[in-house]
């Protein structure tokens, strides 16, 4: 009501103002197109988990909010958050059934140590805490990690502290994407050496939103040498375009150096959550767990909302169907803008903006619009990523590039 009455209003005084003729401007011709164009502006949105006003389309999460299932697990459990709670394992084989993985028997004998240590699924605070772990186990003096620049460097991150806390010898080589903004899995493989510990491969890609096919992958991997561990980010993966197009998650099973990581944050909508997990053989996870706290890190509420959550496809659905939409409308109007749009597989778009990034999202963000400044975070001095998200989040934004374009 509160967002159609100020659409009137700004409405209203349009059609006054043009009635009253151009003698009595007081704005610009160009803020009155502006606003003609556009049937919203941030000012009218009120996104899921932001201040009114603001239009949070920078950090590529849902903006549909988290699936009615996991607020309702959080609604009952809320007042017995003075306990530990149960534990991950529910939450373990609820993610083993959604992806039809055969796990362990736990019988309820003393043997629950032994199926712990068989299980190919390990829980974790985000998925961050495998990108880390995959680091760590990783990292010796006169190693190198190979990533793909730009992209997402959270794991590199992580040796760069170590390097510079305990002055090891540690390279990190960015390799760079191919003409299409995607992964050069043949330059990447040439890359490898003795020395090399640890390859990244984030699936589909942030920040440019590409995919490689399944066949690349998988022949990418299996000619790798063993001895380097291969991190398969699929943050993404709810995101792809194609429906047929097959996850990673057999090659995390099969192959002893492989670990896939999945996350809550993106198409569940549960980035305040932290609840994400990794499937790999249980040897590896034994590796990992040697760097992460013994005692159970993740919080009751999150264990309990994801659990909830993972077999919401209704939710999952409504999300990807979102997005696709929005990215629809979007590439249409990034075209009439004069940019050439890449075909996403994700919750985001990376746009050529054809000017410097800085300045462009810092012009947005006084209109109370963020996105995320290519120039600042991966050195790309003209390119800006932008979360696609609700149809007034959308053309808010697209109001406020407007603006900033004239
Ligand atoms: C590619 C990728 N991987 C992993 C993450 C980490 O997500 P989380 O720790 O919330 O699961 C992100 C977050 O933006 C991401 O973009």
């Amino acid at each position: 009501m509160h967002n159609q009455q100020q659409v009137a209003s700004r409405r209203n005084f349009i059609k006054g103002f043009l009635a009253g003729g151009l003698g009595a401007m007081t704005i610009s011709p160009r803020d009155i197109a502006a606003a003609l164009l556009s049937g919203k502006t941030p000012s009218d949105v009120h996104g899921w988990g932001v201040e009114p006003g603001q239009v949070k389309v920078g950090g590529n999460e849902n903006p549909l909010g988290p699936s009615p299932r996991a607020v309702e697990a959080v609604a009952r459990h809320l007042f017995s958050v003075n306990r530990y709670g149960g534990g991950t394992s529910d939450l373990i084989r609820a993610i083993g059934q959604y992806h039809a993985i055969t796990l362990p028997d736990n019988d309820g004998s003393d043997r629950r140590s032994r199926v712990q240590d068989e299980m190919p699924i390990m829980v974790t605070a985000g998925s961050s805490p495998i990108l880390h772990t995959m680091a760590t186990e990783s990292m010796k003096d006169g190693a190198e990690m190979i990533i793909a620049r730009p992209g997402y460097t959270e794991p590199a991150l992580s040796w760069t502290r170590y390097r510079d806390a305990k002055g090891l010898d540690l390279k990190i080589r960015g390799i760079r994407l191919d003409k299409n903004y995607t992964h050069d899995l043949d330059l990447i493989y040439k890359a490898i050496n003795n020395n090399t510990s640890m390859v990244a491969i984030t699936n589909p890609h942030n920040p440019t939103s590409t995919i490689v096919s399944h066949g690349q992958l998988k022949d990418f991997v299996d000619s790798v040498p063993p001895h380097v561990l291969i991190l398969l980010d699929e943050a993404y993966i709810h995101f792809v375009r194609d429906p047929k197009y097959k996850d990673a998650v057999h090659i995390g099973l099969e192959k002893e150096n492989v670990a896939v990581a999945r996350t809550f944050s993106k198409g569940y909508g549960m980035a305040g959550m932290r609840v994400g997990y990794g499937i790999m053989s249980p040897k590896l996870i034994s590796r990992l767990k040697v760097h992460m706290p013994r005692f159970n890190p993740m919080g009751y509420l999150g264990v309990v909302a994801a659990e909830a959550a993972i077999g919401d496809t209704h939710h999952i659905e409504h999300s990807r169907q979102m997005v696709q939409d929005g990215e629809d409308f979007l590439a249409k109007e990034f075209e009439a803008m004069g940019f050439e749009p890449i075909p996403s597989h994700s919750n985001f778009m990376w746009v050529d903006i054809k000017r410097d990034a800085t300045v462009f999202s810092q012009a947005l963000r006084e209109l109370d619009v963020s996105i995320s400044d290519g120039k600042r975070r991966w050195s790309m001095d003209q390119h800006v990523r932008i979360t696609i998200g609700t149809r007034d989040e959308n053309e808010a934004l697209i109001w406020a590039m407007q603006r900033v374009l004239s």
